[in-house]
């Protein structure tokens, strides 16, 4: 399979590692490479790891350039995230599609805010649509609903997916400032550059709208995501919580109601028990909430960009399959 990554940063370059260590039992290569600022890479038989960019494609050439002289079967995109519109990436799948190409992406953004519309026009197109690592960094939520949960109907989840705030709270009950744990988190590089789009529960409610509409078929944005973030949290408060064995973590809920699905990101008190405490660190944890199966979950331990690039290989795999 011939394959053209737009977004060359931590995600691509390590999802390109995976496909160099997996070439003898998958034959994936990649034909093409664009960045913002350091120019576009082709080989029809394949670039490596660190391939020369030419420095004269830069992010003013069109992208429909770019896909023409690179002529892939699969797109994957991993542009930064821009969650207030979902753009460039938004544009980007929309060209792709427009040539009948197959895409995968790791970015919300456009899941988050334009889901409904893509999947039609990616359907119009005859062509597949993956997005496996936007949500929980590469563990199996929609290749696993899509895959092995025939006829099921999700109707409502529940999770911690937010890896920034339990760092942040973590670090709060062992006696740091809000702003220590902001600064531990960004040491690790989990947190966003503006850490208040984690803080203020923006993340959380671009992947409640995103898992809403791909799950429940909800066509929302994150404006429709009722949310509060932690930042009116204070040493004292979890210190009192700690006292009495109790957290606090940001959760995500949806829940179908007669008026429609109810989205909500809220910092929750939970028993140290409860099971959306039990994972610590920057591991996360989603619990969906089926007619069929009752509730079913998955887990991922302290995930990191392997894991990411992991969920953009089984999107591949996944779509290789299906052809
Ligand atoms: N990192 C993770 O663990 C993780 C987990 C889950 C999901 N994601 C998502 O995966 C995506 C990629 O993350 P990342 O960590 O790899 O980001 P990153 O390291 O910041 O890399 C972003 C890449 O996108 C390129 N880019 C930006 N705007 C572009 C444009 N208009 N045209 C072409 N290329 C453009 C950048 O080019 P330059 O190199 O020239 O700047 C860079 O190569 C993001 O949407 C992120 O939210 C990441």
């Amino acid at each position: 399979m011939r394959l053209a990554l737009i977004g060359y940063g931590n995600v691509g370059k390590a999802f390109a590692r995976l496909i160099e260590s997996k070439r003898s039992q998958y034959p994936f290569r990649i034909v093409a490479i664009r960045t913002a600022r350091h120019g576009a890479a082709f080989d029809q038989r394949g670039l490596p790891i660190q391939p020369a960019f030419d420095t004269n494609w830069d992010a003013h050439i069109p992208i429909e350039e770019f896909l023409d002289r690179a002529r892939p079967e699969i797109v994957i995109e991993l542009t930064t995230l821009n969650p207030a519109t979902g753009e460039p990436a938004l544009s980007h799948i929309r060209a792709a599609f427009a040539r009948g190409l197959h895409v995968v992406t790791a970015n919300k953004g456009p899941i988050a805010h334009a889901y409904a519309s893509l999947r039609e026009q990616a359907r119009l197109a005859g062509a597949e649509f993956r997005f496996e690592s936007t949500v929980m960094d590469g563990a199996p939520i929609f290749n696993m609903v899509r895959n092995n949960l025939p006829a099921v109907q999700v109707q409502g989840f529940t999770g911690v997916l937010n890896s920034t705030t339990k760092v942040v709270i973590d670090a709060m009950r062992n006696g740091m400032t809000m702003e220590e744990g902001i600064a531990k988190a960004q040491e690790m590089g989990i947190a966003e550059a503006d850490a208040s789009f984690d803080i203020d529960g923006w993340d959380s409610a671009a992947k409640t709208a995103a898992l809403a509409n791909v799950l429940c078929d909800a066509g929302v944005t994150p404006l429709d995501v009722d949310r509060r973030g932690i930042g009116r949290l204070t040493h004292e408060k979890i210190a009192a919580l700690k006292e009495s064995r109790k957290t606090v973590a940001l959760v995500s809920r949806a829940k179908r109601t007669a008026q429609g699905l109810k989205l909500r990101v809220r910092a929750e008190v939970l028993d140290e028990t409860d099971i959306l405490a039990a994972v610590r660190g920057t591991s996360n944890l989603l619990l969906l909430h089926t007619d069929l199966m009752g509730t079913v979950g998955t887990v991922a331990i302290s995930p990191g960009v392997e894991q990411t690039a992991y969920g953009v290989f089984s999107d591949v795999v996944d779509i290789a399959r299906a052809l």
